[in-house]
């Protein structure tokens, strides 16, 4: 099989998350790099980690107008190697959604993130949504960026069966809140084991913690590969 597994290098700092990479990449199919580690140190530190040559999930939630986050993509996809899949916030809205996937056409994978998977459905009542649950406006989420165009979504493993009922197949799921059955929950809500994720459809496991904090990080990538087969 692929290995659906991207390894989150939540690190602001170049040497650890190269490191990480160069230890991690014979067991992970992808790296993601986020915003705590792009605002640091921009497209030179990306440029280093990315030459470790495993393809690159650049997680940087763009959120603003359409115009500004078309604008925004246009600048990132300036990044040698491009990343391979990029995001924006669903809730950004039909036209935000348009105006990015317009921007990047089919050079990389723009996927939408629909409800941070660290979010509780109180958390989301006392944010102002309405009193729907997160599964529900994630699945609706997930239907407005598929009619925008975009290439997938993130979702909570929770939120995989209704996404994989009304979305064609071909619409990627990237999946954060993985947990190995003994490996502690910590801000995570809504989690799922590897394994399960999978079965649920999942087509890319974020990890994160249960990688990057283990005592030896390729071990703990391996086992979680193998624990897929
Ligand atoms: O350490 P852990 O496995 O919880 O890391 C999950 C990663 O996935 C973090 O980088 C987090 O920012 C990201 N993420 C998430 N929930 C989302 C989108 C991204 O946890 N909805």
């Amino acid at each position: 099989m692929t290995n659906p597994v991207c390894v989150a290098l939540d690190t602001p700092d170049v040497a650890k998350a190269r490191a990480l990479a160069r230890a991690v990449k014979p067991h992970v199919g992808m790296m993601k790099i986020g915003m705590e580690f792009f605002y640091a140190n921009g497209a030179a530190g990306y440029e280093t980690v990315a030459a470790e040559g495993v393809p690159i999930f650049l997680d940087l939630k763009l959120h603003d107008i359409p115009n500004t986050v078309a604008q925004g993509l246009t600048s990132l996809l300036k990044l040698a190697p491009a990343p391979a899949i990029t995001n924006v916030h669903c809730s950004g809205g039909f036209d935000m959604m348009k105006a990015a996937k317009d921007a990047v056409g089919n050079r990389v994978k723009l996927i939408g993130v629909t409800i941070l998977t660290s979010l509780s459905n109180e958390n989301i009542w006392a944010a102002g949504f309405d009193a729907r649950q997160t599964d529900e406006h994630a699945l609706n989420l997930a239907k407005l960026a598929h009619s925008a165009g975009l290439d997938g979504v993130v979702c909570s493993p929770h939120d995989l069966a209704a996404i994989r009922q009304h979305l064609p197949r071909g619409f990627l799921t990237v999946v954060p809140g993985i947990r190995p059955a003994d490996a502690a929950v910590q801000d995570q809500k809504r989690v799922a084991t590897p394994k399960s994720a999978l079965e649920a459809g999942a087509d890319v496991l974020v990890i994160g913690r249960p990688i990057t904090g283990a005592a030896d990080p390729a071990k703990a990538a391996a086992g979680i590969f193998a624990s897929l087969k």
